[in-house]
């Protein structure tokens, strides 16, 4: 679904990826971990357009879209979350919804736009309820976004994506900032994604994924130092070191 090859990004002097080649396939759910500044942002920034490399190739689905701007990475079936809840405060629940259902829609021609817009309203309507009730939010629909927890704020966020009907779904660091609570609520719902699409997940409490995820990568100093089965990367001598340090413990903590 996802392959790079040499993948790198530098800014200045420093090179915040490196020679990175990632692979995931399609319904193969990931985790990738690493410690602060590892690069495992800029990974997926580079994956979805929002740096272009400064050398490498990334293809989605067998297609170089090394160079493709980001909203057409999103038509194409690749969607996102931040590491810092992104949605529009000003706006309503529903509208931060629609407003995507709108931009984001490119299967039919102008012509069909314009004789069958009633029925592509519908269609995004439709859509936007979907998201909204899988999210949790039908009742707050009409709410500002800016009176929302950030719990909410992030399940408004991943509800967005879900009314792009993404084929992958990257979620970088989803539970940061979260009570233990919304944690649940969160992780709840990334297991129903599950059936339905490919998740990607950048997470700090690894304990979090390793019932989510199929496959570890390892990032350390911008280049992916190890993959494999959660229990394989775990058990890595690199791995336990450059993560947790050379002191021994319960890796799965
Ligand atoms: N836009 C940018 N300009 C300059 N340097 C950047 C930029 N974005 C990231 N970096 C640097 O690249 C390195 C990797 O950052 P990145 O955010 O990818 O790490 P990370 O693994 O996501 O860290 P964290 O776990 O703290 O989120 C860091 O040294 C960071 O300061
Ligand atoms: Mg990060």
């Amino acid at each position: 679904m996802i392959q790079t090859d040499g993948l790198t990004k530098q800014f200045g002097s420093l090179t915040a990826v490196n020679g990175v080649n990632f692979q995931i396939t399609e319904g193969q759910h990931s985790g990738i971990i690493g410690p602060n500044g590892s690069g495992k942002t800029t990974l997926f920034n580079l994956l979805t357009g929002f740096f272009l490399p400064t050398r490498g190739t990334i293809l989605f689905e067998g297609r170089d879209v090394t160079k493709v701007p980001i909203y057409q990475r999103v038509c194409m079936g690749m969607a996102r979350t931040f590491q810092l809840v992104s949605v529009f405060n000003t706006m309503t629940v529903w509208e931060n919804l629609v407003l995507s259902g709108i931009r984001f829609r490119n299967e039919e021609t102008v012509a069909f736009r314009f004789f069958l817009r009633n029925i592509r309203r519908e269609k995004i309507q439709q859509s936007c309820y979907e998201a909204l009730g899988e999210v949790g939010l039908l009742s707050k629909a009409r709410i500002p976004t800016s009176e929302l927890s950030y719990g909410d704020k992030r399940m408004l966020e991943i509800g967005i994506v879900l009314t792009l009907h993404p084929k992958v779904l990257l979620l970088d660091e989803p539970f940061s900032g979260l009570s233990d609570h919304e944690i649940h609520h969160v992780l709840n719902l990334i297991h129903r994604l599950k059936e339905k699409l490919t998740v990607v997940i950048i997470e700090h409490k690894i304990s979090k994924i390793l019932g989510l995820v199929d496959r570890l990568f390892v990032m350390n100093g911008g280049r992916l130092i190890c993959e494999g089965s959660p229990e394989e990367v775990l058990c890595n001598p690199e791995v336990r070191e450059c993560y947790w340090g050379k002191e021994e413990g319960d890796c799965l903590r």
